[in-house]
């Protein structure tokens, strides 16, 4: 028994120094100043034992991020071409095998430890930062509201491409991603629709802003974006993944005389369904236009002023989509309407790398 005393305490001593050494290493642990050098060209110095996202950040490099850098998007990816170490077992989980073995990290977990080469893309160095101040906050249903941001800084304004997105500053430190639901006409300001999420952190503060607030954004990201093309253009939105197309439906019924315009729009009852009256009003004044909204659960009267199917979005294409071959699909919504929507939409013939989406 008597050695059972000294071995516990030796154990007790060995797990504390462990402890002891990892807090040193993750919370005070000091590597001086790291280079980040991009592109083989531009070169930052940074403060070592950093996240690299917010790095890059404090030196107006905005990397994307839909979840405020919690590790669970993996929006945030970088090529590391020099200066990399293993990948993390979150970053296993997120990015593809071969993403890893090419470079790829996640910013937000990385951290600075040494001299870094990076990869960037032209476009990601181009994301400027946007200051605004609200200047309508509408509410469209129940748990939606349209809110209009009239840009301050920069004067000229904003230049995007219809269905890209911003990351809205909505806490210290925190972003939330926003499809661009204005149009591309108007660089002086973005107008964005925005679902409450119960207890959700960016959905609150944004709904919670009222005209003359002051917002913080940068942008434009994303490659769901209309392609210039001669498809036929087939837009799917379920809830508020109506917000880009309504950019997108503007853009091309200006931009191509030629193109036929299809849209369909999933809500679950009549009282979630919005911009219901303006899509009536498009498709009776446009002949390239038409709209088929769907509801879960469809009462008489929601008939009265225009046809509107129950059921899923998946459902109504499979009804009217003829043939998908000369089609291209942008789709935007929660997952799994738009993992039907994707099956149903190549059963039609509509080519997969045709189709874009962006879930959430
Ligand atoms: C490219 C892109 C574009 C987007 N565009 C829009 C847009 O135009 N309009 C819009 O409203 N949102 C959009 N989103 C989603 C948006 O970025 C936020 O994720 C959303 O507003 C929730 O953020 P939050 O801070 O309120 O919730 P969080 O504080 O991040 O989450 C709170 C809790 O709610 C859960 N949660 C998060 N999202 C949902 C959800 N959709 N349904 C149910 N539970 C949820 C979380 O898991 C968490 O438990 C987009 C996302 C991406 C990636
Ligand atoms: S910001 Fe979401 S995983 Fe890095």
């Amino acid at each position: 028994m008597s050695f059972i005393v000294p071995l516990l305490v030796m154990n007790g001593l060995g797990l504390l120094c462990l402890a002891i050494i990892i807090f040193l290493k993750r919370v005070i642990a000091v590597y001086g100043e790291s280079t980040l050098t991009i592109n083989n060209d531009k070169k930052l110095i940074v403060e070592g034992g950093e996240f690299l996202a917010k790095a890059l950040f404090q030196n107006k490099i905005y990397i994307p991020s839909a979840c405020g850098g919690k590790g669970t998007c993996g929006f945030c990816k970088v090529k590391i071409k020099e200066g990399i170490s293993d990948p993390l077992p979150i970053e296993e989980i997120l990015l593809h095998h071969k993403d890893i073995s090419s470079g790829y990290r996640l910013s937000c977990q990385v951290k600075v430890r040494r001299d870094m080469g990076l990869e960037i893309d032209e476009e990601l160095l181009a994301i400027k930062e946007y200051q605004g101040v609200i200047d309508s906050s509408e509410r469209l249903t129940r748990d939606i509201k349209r809110i209009s941001i009239k840009i301050e800084e920069p004067k000229e304004g904003i230049s995007f491409k219809s269905g890209q997105y911003i990351l809205i500053e909505v806490g210290s430190a925190e972003t939330r991603a926003y499809s661009i639901a204005s149009s591309t006409r108007f660089s002086d300001r973005v107008a964005i629709e925005v679902k409450l999420i119960p207890n959700g952190l960016g959905s609150s503060y944004l709904h919670s802003l009222t005209e003359g607030d002051k917002i913080v954004f940068f942008g434009p990201y994303g490659q769901f974006y209309l392609r210039d093309t001669h498809h036929k253009i087939i837009c799917v939105a379920g809830g508020v993944g109506l917000a880009p197309m309504k950019s997108i439906i503007d853009d091309a019924l200006r931009r191509y005389p030629n193109r036929d315009v299809e849209l369909y729009y999933g809500s679950r009852t009549m009282a979630d369904l919005y911009d219901h009256e303006l899509y009536i009003t498009m498709a009776a004044n446009y002949d390239r236009f038409s709209y088929y909204p769907a509801l879960e659960k469809v009462e008489e009267k929601d008939r009265e002023k225009y046809p509107v199917d129950e059921g899923f979005v998946n459902k109504s294409i499979a009804q009217y989509l003829e043939n998908g071959e000369n089609s291209e699909a942008y789709l935007c919504g929660p997952g799994p309407m738009i993992d039907a929507v994707v099956k149903i939409l190549i059963k039609k013939g509509v080519p997969e790398i045709r189709i874009l989406y962006d879930k959430f």
